[in-house]
């Protein structure tokens, strides 16, 4: 366990058990060198307690680099609750999580993530105050998740496309739920064309309605010869097949853990597409939760927009050094954590 923390270059993990709420939790922190960890939790079923801390690690490091990334004096955690199988008392579980929390004084903040809802974190609230965005606050991250992916592919098409508006330029979404349903909109309104998917039949239905959209079925939108392929459904989208198949100059999208490995940057950069990292692209929400947090919500919608300058340097040294995008965004974010 130990040689997997340092090779995670993980601070520390926490293990919670409550007999009485059943609750079982992991908070993972990655890194607080910048600042207490921040990042969401999870409420899944797990096959197995080693699967639920390896995906609290992987994610608590995602966080980490996301928020180095954005410039945000936070550091990175994540936390998981194994979903316990029949009846849960939601209530009682998450209040003992929030006890949870507020034993480690601070040095982890939560918000919400899969499996977990605002009214959820409004138990937490109940029991620490080291939490952001519950139910109380309202506060709905998509939008300026969106806002943050529309300035990434405004500014992969500037620098890969020699484009400087959207007008005409040609996206495929996949995905129309929170993210991609606001980014369909903000693109159709900047003059772009879309191509669209979801498996559920009746959202195509509406993003072709209001915005003119093509709508394809969700094998068929790598295929799509496009301008840009933004992925705003799944993670782990990008592997050998689908690269492969994909027709597009830049992938830029708002899913997390967009490549199936590290190695496939390097696919996409053989084929000449420029992959925009998915953990810079979709920071948008978090950094409206840190501000807003700071009492600095007016400025905001200014440091999402900045995603396009960071994305724009990390296009030009990827050109200058020969490497995979992905490669350079975790170098950057690294030598802004350990210096
Ligand atoms: P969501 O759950 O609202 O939307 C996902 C959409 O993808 C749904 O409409 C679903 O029907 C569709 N979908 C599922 N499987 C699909 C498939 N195989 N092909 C096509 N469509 C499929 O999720 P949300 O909030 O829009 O987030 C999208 C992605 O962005 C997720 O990966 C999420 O982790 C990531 N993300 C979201 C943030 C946010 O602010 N909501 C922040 C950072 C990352």
């Amino acid at each position: 366990m130990f040689d997997s923390l340092a090779s995670a270059r993980l601070q520390d993990l926490h293990l919670f058990n409550d007999q009485a709420s059943g609750l079982n939790a992991i908070i993972a922190i990655h890194n607080t060198t910048l600042g207490p960890a921040l990042g969401g939790c999870r409420c899944l079923p797990y096959s197995s307690s080693d699967a639920a801390i390896s995906d609290a690690m992987a994610l608590a490091r995602g966080m980490s680099y996301k928020a180095a990334l954005a410039g945000l004096p936070q550091g990175g955690g994540k936390a998981v609750i194994m979903l316990p199988p029949g009846q849960v008392d939601r209530g009682a579980l998450f209040q003992a999580f929030g006890d949870c929390v507020e034993q480690l004084g601070g040095r982890y903040i939560t918000a919400v993530d899969s499996g977990t809802e605002l009214k959820d974190l409004d138990e937490v609230a109940s029991r620490t105050s080291h939490v952001v965005g519950t139910g109380q606050d309202g506060f709905d991250p998509s939008p300026m998740t969106a806002r943050g992916v529309l300035a990434a592919i405004r500014s992969a098409a500037n620098h890969c496309l020699d484009r400087d508006n959207l007008e005409g330029l040609h996206v495929a979404i996949q995905g129309l739920g929170h993210v991609g349903s606001n980014l369909a909109a903000m693109l159709a309104e900047a003059g772009a064309r879309l191509t669209v998917t979801d498996t559920d039949p009746k959202r195509c239905a509406d993003i072709a309605r209001q915005f003119d959209a093509t709508v394809v079925d969700s094998k068929a939108i790598y295929q799509t010869d496009c301008d840009v392929f933004s992925p705003c459904a799944l993670g782990q989208v990008l592997d050998p097949d689908t690269i492969e198949a994909l027709q597009c100059s830049v992938v830029a999208g708002a899913a997390n853990n967009q490549l199936a490995d590290d190695s496939c940057g390097e696919r996409l950069r053989q084929r000449d597409i420029f992959y925009a990292p998915d953990y810079l692209v979709n920071a948008g929400g978090l950094i409206r939760l840190v501000l807003s947090r700071a009492g600095q919500i007016d400025q905001v919608e200014a440091r999402v927009d900045a995603i396009a300058d960071v994305l724009a340097e990390i296009i030009c040294l990827s050109r200058q050094d020969q490497l995979p995008s992905n490669e350079v965004a975790d170098r950057m974010a690294e030598e802004r954590i350990y210096g």
